[in-house]
């Protein structure tokens, strides 16, 4: 059954191109999803369609009204609905929640602007999601990482084996890939990816992954369950890097301070 998806918002134009343009695109061409954009608008108040107002109690910025949302799901929610409502306050978006929400067959994208949301539509929703811990405009972009990161998990949608090995799929970070040329500024690749041997290159790729991840994001490896394999390179992978590298298991030990720039210019 293909995914039906619904995106509320007061600016159908923020996310229409994006949901047309490259996989997004094709996802809903092939006929395994499909988007509608609504403009919240339409269930406005009055003659002047008016969805905000100010805060009871005072303060800076419009509040999003109840009832132009519970008009937008008068007309949209059906029993198979799962109702989300984009908001800095919601739960953090993780891969195990684009997972279940791929496995859903009607998704109603609430986006709000504004400074905030009436405290009474959280009430009308089955879920807030936050897309990360930095403030935007509005739920717009937010909505659209979330339908981007579900559609590509639909059956048919991308190559099955890209699904299994990628960054988090596996609670890991993805190992370090490599294409042509051989070598690139002085720096080569490594031999056991040319070595032909498959056993060897999955080993090297498990183990790098397991060393990036401990390096980088080590609050992802008490998430999750380890083979006696997989155990036993992060044993190693912690003894290599511990012993030059103070608190390696505490922060990621090549990461620069949040306030700092290019992440790209990590070395591991
Ligand atoms: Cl879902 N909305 C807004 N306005 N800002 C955000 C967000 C959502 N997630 C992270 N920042």
């Amino acid at each position: 059954m293909a995914l039906e998806i619904e995106i509320v918002t007061l600016f159908p134009e923020m996310v229409a191109g994006p949901l047309a343009a490259s996989i997004p695109g094709r996802i809903q061409e092939q006929g395994l999803a499909t988007v509608r954009v609504h403009d919240l608008r339409a269930w406005g108040l009055g003659r002047h369609r008016s969805v905000d107002d100010a805060p009871y109690g005072g303060g800076a910025g419009m509040i999003l009204r109840p009832e132009p949302v519970a008009g937008a799901l008068a007309a949209l929610r059906r029993p198979d609905s799962v109702v989300i409502l984009l908001d800095p306050a919601g739960e953090p978006f993780r891969q195990a929640r684009a997972e279940g929400l791929a496995r859903a067959t009607h998704l109603v994208f609430l986006c709000p602007r504004y400074e905030g949301v009436d405290e009474r539509i959280r009430s009308l929703v089955d879920l807030e999601v936050s897309i990360g811990d930095y403030v935007l405009t509005g739920g717009e972009l937010a909505a659209l990482v979330v339908v981007d990161a579900v559609l590509r998990l639909l059956p048919g949608a991308i190559e099955a084996g890209s699904l299994e090995d990628e960054s988090f799929a596996q609670g890991l970070l993805e190992y370090p890939q490599y294409t042509r040329p051989a070598v690139f500024d002085g720096r080569g690749v490594p031999d056991i990816l040319v070595s032909g041997d498959h056993g060897a290159v999955r080993r090297w790729r498990l183990r790098a992954s397991i060393r990036r991840t401990l390096q980088r994001r080590p609050d992802l490896l008490e998430a999750r369950a380890w083979s006696g394999e997989e155990e036993r390179f992060l044993a190693d992978v912690r003894a290599e890097l511990g012993a030059g590298l103070p608190g390696a298991d505490a922060a990621p030990a090549d990461a620069a301070p949040a306030d700092a720039a290019p992440a790209d210019a990590r070395s591991d």
